[in-house]
């Protein structure tokens, strides 16, 4: 592999960001640290799409310009993935000079082909999916089906990208590309949806919407939500339309756009439209993941049960978001919903990170002290079945990456924790001590440490900092270990640690925070 580039939905900054933006985010991340141990050219990108008329009636309705609106939010994003450890490359802005300067040259771009066209329309717009909808999606008494809202009637004069000359073509990809759009079942929705599609506007009156990026040679109208936000994949590495960076040309096309399923038709059928009319290669992946709710209801405003991850966090007293990034990138198997609960995240996290993995280590160092005095002899390196099942489970974990398959590898990890806590009760070091089979003592207990070092490099891009913690302990290079170069001969022979360096890596969740009132609203 000679290069990993991914990127998230560019979120947007009406308020504060929620779980289900953390979800996506942390899944990102996962995906992105595991590829950073498989090569050493990634690049992840994250944002904020901050235009449109949401932002504009937010803003006005405090009293700020849309711009004070933004880089006040744009700033909690922030602050959040720094919270949960989201470790990207770059964070575009959508109201980022160089974004908008190549948004305004692609559309003129399109224009000047004939892809771009004025026509005049009246739809029903709704300002909070910042969309027309058409009237057979609405509910019963007329309103929008996800705000609950009447659309506005709007009527004017709008630029149309011609998404019909596009339509077989995109048909024809995502037929022949199987694994283009992942996981494979949305494939055939989005196929239906291909069926009915038309040419999309692309631009807003700016009388109607002000807070858009201009259209160049055409003072009237702004450039409306789809192109503008899209095209951050593209401007963030250094697109043009002229004369393209060097970045762009080495990490384009991207590997995968990591989106919820709400957005899988804009980029699975919009974006790849908008591409085949700039000719550029299309993403070799589209992974739409489900939905996250609070104890099992939708989250929303009104119902009052939004919960932001940094609030999380502190509720339970958590200085590492670890805890929270396994239990929600463990959330749900690989495009499916999944469901936030505080009790469910306490005993997951408590049983798979702290009593089966955690003690693991704990109690495998604490027998090496106790009766090798924390060194690690030559006659204990032996080829064990636990060594060659913790490769295996590597292949496997690698083999669920590529589908981001995130909760599924995450399984077989446990598996290999599982089995590893088996053989130790299997073989018990304890009784061998007590026999005096020294030999055989110190060998269970290498393969064990050797075998834990796999699984530091496994649990890494879910726990970094977990990880981090085990591999100091094990004398063990997690950093430069590719994944695919990894062996079970990890731990080296002499002295590998003391009692006082022996600590628990994640300490269980207290029973009782969980259920203390928590500041979690946003
Ligand atoms: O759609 N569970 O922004 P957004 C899981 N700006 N994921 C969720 C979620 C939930 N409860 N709620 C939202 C936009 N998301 C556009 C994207 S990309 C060029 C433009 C996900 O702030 C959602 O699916 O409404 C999307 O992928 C991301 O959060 C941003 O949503
Ligand atoms: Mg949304």
């Amino acid at each position: 592999m000679e290069k990993f580039y991914a990127t998230t939905a560019i979120d947007y900054v009406n308020g504060a960001p929620h779980i289900g933006h953390a979800y996506e985010k942390i899944l990102s991340d996962v995906i992105f640290r595991h590829y950073t141990q498989r090569c050493d050219n990634t690049f992840m990108l994250t944002g904020t799409d901050e235009h449109g008329i949401k932002i504009q009636k937010t803003a006005a309705a405090r009293n700020i310009t849309p711009k004070q609106l933004c880089d006040e939010n744009a700033q909690q994003f922030k602050n959040a993935w720094k919270a949960l450890d989201f470790d990207y490359s770059h964070f575009i802005r959508t109201t980022d000079e160089q974004h908008v300067k190549v948004v305004q040259h692609i559309f003129k771009k399109l224009t000047e082909q004939n892809d771009i066209y004025k026509n005049s329309y009246t739809g029903l717009y709704c300002s909070g999916c910042e969309a027309f909808l058409n009237e057979k999606d609405l509910t019963e008494d007329g309103l929008c089906p996800d705000h609950l809202k009447k659309p506005d009637i709007v009527s004017e004069e709008n630029y149309f990208f011609k998404l019909t000359k596009y339509k077989d073509a995109i048909a024809k990809h995502i037929k022949q590309n199987p694994d283009f759009i992942v996981p494979a079942f949305r494939a055939n929705e989005v196929l239906n949806q291909l069926e009915n599609i038309e040419d999309i506007s692309v631009s807003r009156a700016k009388s109607n919407v002000d807070w858009s990026i201009d259209v160049l040679d055409d003072s009237e109208q702004g450039v409306y939500v789809w192109i503008d936000a899209l095209s951050n994949y593209i401007t963030a590495i250094g697109y043009d339309t002229e004369n393209p960076a060097e970045q762009f040309n080495t990490l384009w096309p991207v590997d995968v756009h990591i989106i919820g399923k709400d957005i899988l038709k804009f980029h699975s059928i919009y974006w790849i439209g908008i591409l085949m009319a700039l000719n550029l290669p299309l993403p070799k992946h589209i992974f739409a993941h489900g939905w996250i709710t609070i104890d099992e209801t939708k989250m929303s405003k009104s119902l009052g049960n939004v919960i932001s991850p940094t609030g999380v966090l502190e509720s339970f007293n958590l200085d590492k978001p670890d805890a929270l990034r396994y239990y929600m990138a463990t959330a749900a198997p690989c495009g499916k919903d999944g469901n936030y609960s505080d009790i469910d995240f306490k005993e997951k996290v408590n049983a798979h990170l702290a009593n089966s993995m955690g003690n693991l280590l704990n109690r495998t160092l604490s027998m090496l002290v106790k009766y090798f005095d924390g060194d690690i002899k030559q006659e204990f390196k032996i080829k064990s079945e636990l060594s060659d099942k913790a490769l295996k489970i590597v292949k496997e974990v690698m083999h669920h990456f590529d589908y981001f398959e995130i909760q599924e590898a995450a399984q077989k990890i446990m598996e290999l924790v599982d089995d590893t806590n088996k053989f130790i009760t299997d073989s018990e070091p304890w009784t061998l001590a007590k026999n005096s089979e020294t030999d055989k003592c110190g060998q269970v207990l290498t393969t064990v440490l050797d075998v834990m070092c796999v699984i530091t490099s496994l649990i890494y891009p879910y726990c970094p900092n977990i990880a981090s913690d085990m591999a100091s302990q094990l004398k063990y290079d997690l950093k430069s270990t590719k994944l695919q170069d990894i062996t079970t001969d990890n731990i080296k022979i002499g002295h590998l640690i003391d009692k006082e360096s022996i600590k628990p890596v994640f300490l269980r969740l207290d029973s009782e925070l969980a259920d203390k009132t928590k500041a979690l609203k946003v």
